[in-house]
């Protein structure tokens, strides 16, 4: 079978895999391991495969890997720092924001595209900003308040 180099930068760390011409880049992440990348709909529609590539929010299940060559990708695994949650993985959960989780990671990282361009939105732009992920039991209530939150906590310790 040919396949292809690929070389990509995945949460900050340099990475070189061999893949399929063809490959997806959700079941590359997923295949090395990269499991907060969730496997949903694959056509587009939930989010949940979400990732930040070069810093903009992206459905992965949508891209070829191949697309990705020499970029940034930003998993929510890339998040936490010396065993501490990011600002906005801490909001979600004094938000009480998540219930399965399955929506959460794309949500954050969604969260943080919105939030490292504007750093004071309005619930309106904040809902735009979630408006692509689809939450089957938490509802959405919660995750723009936790959003809104991590806004207030980002401005006063970035
Ligand atoms: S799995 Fe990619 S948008 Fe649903
Ligand atoms: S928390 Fe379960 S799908 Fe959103």
């Amino acid at each position: 079978m040919k396949t292809i180099e690929l070389r990509v930068i995945v949460n900050g760390q340099a990475k070189q895999w061999t893949i399929a011409p063809g490959a997806i880049l959700l079941d590359v992440l997923r295949g090395e391991g990269y499991y907060g990348v969730k496997r949903g709909c694959e056509t587009g529609e939930c989010g949940a495969c979400s990732i930040l590539l070069d810093g903009k929010p992206v459905n992965s299940c949508l891209m070829f890997a191949a697309q990705a060559e020499g970029r940034e990708i930003l998993t929510v695994e890339g998040l936490a720092h010396g065993g501490r949650l990011d600002l906005i993985q801490e909001a979600f959960l004094d938000h009480a924001a998540v219930q399965c989780g399955f929506c959460t990671g794309g949500m954050i990282l969604g969260a943080k595209a919105l939030l490292d361009r504007t750093p004071d939105p309005s619930d309106a732009e904040v809902r735009e900003a979630l408006a692509g992920h689809y939450c089957r039991c938490r509802g959405y209530r919660k995750p723009v308040e936790a959003v809104l939150g991590a806004a207030r906590r980002r401005r006063v310790a970035p």
